[in-house]
């Protein structure tokens, strides 16, 4: 706030990180969302903040402490995320870590819904907008390092290779999920990085904190 730089391998550089999962409203009790804890991309911010950057941290509703060091944006849904990830631009850096639903509710119904005896009525959906893919196809203000992450249950490295051409991201970060009860909500994280080039590294299990240094000291070289 001051304007002085704090000190660091990310000294005088911003960057944005997205962490948690959206909330989609099916009316005003209930929601659809996807299994996130936040606590990977709070470790991230919480990292690239300890290394000087200034940090803008867009998290949906998770139930851990904000991360030291970053301003904390907190939204609900998809489309209140894209729409605070653009307010945050210009940065050098920008991370999508966040567990993004992927379709809403087509309509978002003002009052409960009420159990009457019938069938439940069909919940139609429609496509959210692909956060990521539309900060990196930006033609002004796109971050020089746009990195994403993959959340995999099968054929991890083959969908990561589709993943970096589709989303046009400069780095990728693909995790396994299969694991019941381990990657997600939990504090240990397996990685596979995946760069433009097709160059793959496979870093060994971690905690989600060790991580997210290791990954900002990457993301300091690649700048
Ligand atoms: N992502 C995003 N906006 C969305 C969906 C995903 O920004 N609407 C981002 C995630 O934050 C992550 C990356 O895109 O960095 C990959 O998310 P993932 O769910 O693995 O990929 P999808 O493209 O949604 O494909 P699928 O879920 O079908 O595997
Ligand atoms: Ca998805």
């Amino acid at each position: 706030l001051s304007g002085r730089t704090k000190p660091g391998p990310l000294a005088g550089r911003r960057v944005l990180v997205t962490s948690g999962p959206t909330h989609e409203p099916i009316d005003p009790v209930r929601y659809l969302a996807n299994r996130s804890s936040g606590r990977q991309g709070h470790a991230i911010a919480a990292a690239a903040a300890a290394a000087g950057a200034t940090v803008t941290l867009i998290s949906g509703p998770v139930a851990i402490p904000d991360p030291p060091g970053a301003k904390v944006v907190r939204v609900g849904t998809a489309r209140e995320m894209l729409e605070a990830v653009e307010a945050a631009l210009p940065t050098d850096v920008a991370v999508f870590c966040a567990a993004v639903g992927d379709w809403r509710p087509a309509e978002a119904r003002g009052a409960k819904i009420k159990k009457d005896g019938t069938a439940p009525a069909p919940l139609a959906l429609v496509e959210n907008p692909d956060i990521l893919a539309t900060i990196a196809g930006r033609s002004a203000d796109r971050p020089r390092l746009v990195v994403g992450f993959a959340a995999e249950t099968d054929r991890v490295i083959e969908n990561a290779r589709e993943k970096i051409a589709r989303k046009g991201c400069d780095l990728l970060v693909a995790n396994d999920v299969s694991h019941e009860g381990g990657v997600m909500g939990g504090a240990r994280n397996s990685v596979h990085l995946l760069g433009r080039d097709g160059a793959l590294e496979s870093w060994p299990e971690l905690d989600k904190d060790e991580v997210g240094r290791r990954l900002v000291e990457r993301f300091a070289a690649m700048l």
